[in-house]
């Protein structure tokens, strides 16, 4: 392998060689960059920067070039049919709201749209707006004490009125693995459209669209090392087909008049005006590197270092835990909270909340506390957090 994960890896990231004692664990949140990512932006805007799709002279087809060659990239990535799937937007939040408000569109008042308790807000709350305005109901997977969708009924949830399934992958909070497996099949069987939330998974999980068999997919750069200000909406080609444009104006019009317009086809009948261009070629640099290292190799060292940091959470006296006890069934976000603790005073010993409100009542708590690990974090890292969360209980409790 090209490259070594853990504490090695972080010698490709710039950040920690400014910072070298620098343990980062807010990689839910946003994760750090390798110097192949900052190299591909900085080449860009020194040697061919110009608009894409437009100019005929040599540097803005040399960044047109650039731009297409990572939809060619994020495509293989997640196995989609064609790269004309898949769609760059702001961040997986604009491609979750592109994704609610356009299959919204296609629906009929008192339709129903399935969540799950899990949804952060990005995912949620485009469906409560849409709802609003087409008269559906929205319906929740419910979720255990332990942070599991809740599935024992779910085929008297899941009807022929289920016209969509929107479900995250990952739960940001919980770091809960999501049934997708067993929830896409029986969604599919009622006829229902599955948009899936893998803002949380792409950094941790495998993805692969047409095994999934779901309909639409979301995420973000920024939590897959790539820049922020990128986000992917892939969709089934015939579906992008028949959805309504999200925003209207620049490479997303196909012929225009002062009375009307027709609109180009897919992916560009979804970009209107000028896209993230460093962002996307950046993008493309971060999935090469994170197929150099595999998406296998990374599930494997994220399991091993999620047990581990199960372990020793567990240990640290009055901890509570979100989410499942059994490092298969999730990723390495560990969301907690400190009994007798505010969470933001840990989080302010720690230098160190997230979008899941709802899910925090579900829990009976007002916030947690949350650490999450990635491939450049290792064993000492945890041991770190273990040793700022004694230091807090000390200083807080005792
Ligand atoms: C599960 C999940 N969905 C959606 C989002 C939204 O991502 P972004 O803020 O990059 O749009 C996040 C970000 O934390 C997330 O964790």
């Amino acid at each position: 392998m090209k490259y070594q994960l853990g504490k090695t890896l972080k010698e490709e990231f710039p950040i920690f060689i400014h910072h070298r004692d620098l343990v980062f664990l807010d990689n839910a949140a946003s994760c750090q960059k390798p110097k192949v990512v900052l190299e591909a932006m900085d080449k860009l805007y020194r040697t061919s920067y110009a608009n894409v799709h437009r100019g005929v002279y040599s540097i803005s087809e040399a960044a047109t070039n650039m731009y297409e060659e990572s939809r060619v990239m994020v495509a293989k990535f997640i196995n989609a049919k064609t790269e004309a799937e898949v769609i760059f937007t702001r961040n997986a939040t604009e491609a979750l709201n592109v994704a609610a408000f356009s299959v919204a569109e296609l629906l009929q008042p008192g339709d129903e749209v399935l969540l799950t308790q899990l949804e952060h807000h990005a995912s949620l709350v485009p469906w409560q707006m849409a709802a609003k305005k087409h008269q559906l109901k929205l319906n929740f997977i419910p979720v255990n004490s332990e942070g599991r969708l809740e599935l024992e009924n779910i085929d008297k949830i899941i009807t022929p009125r289920t016209k969509v399934l929107a479900i995250t992958a990952m739960s940001n909070v919980t770091g809960t693995v999501t049934e997708l497996d067993v929830l896409i099949p029986k969604a599919k069987a009622a006829g229902a459209i599955v948009i899936i939330d893998a803002a949380q998974a792409v950094q941790h999980l495998p993805l692969d669209v047409q095994a999934l068999g779901c309909d639409l997919l979301a995420f973000s750069g920024h939590k897959i090392f790539g820049p922020s200000g990128v986000g992917v909406l892939w969709g089934k080609l015939d579906l992008l087909q028949k959805l309504e444009p999200f925003e209207y104006g620049g490479n997303m019009i196909s012929e225009v008049s002062y009375a009307t317009a027709s609109f180009a086809e897919p992916p560009a009948k979804f970009e209107a005006g000028t896209p993230p261009i460093a962002e996307v070629i950046g993008l493309g640099a971060a999935i090469k590197f994170v197929q150099e290292i595999g998406s296998e190799a990374i599930l494997e060292y994220e399991n091993d270092l999620t047990a581990y940091g199960l372990e020793q959470l567990k240990k640290v006296p009055g901890l509570r835990l979100i989410g499942p006890a059994d490092q298969h069934l999730r990723g390495p976000v560990f969301a907690f909270v400190m009994e007798g603790v505010h969470p933001h005073d840990i989080a302010s010993i720690l230098d160190g909340g997230h979008c899941a409100m709802p899910l925090h009542k579900r829990f009976g708590i007002p916030a947690t506390t949350r650490a999450s690990f990635t491939i450049y974090n290792s064993e000492e890292d945890v041991g770190a957090l273990v040793a700022g969360l004694n230091k807090a209980r000390q200083l807080l409790v005792m």
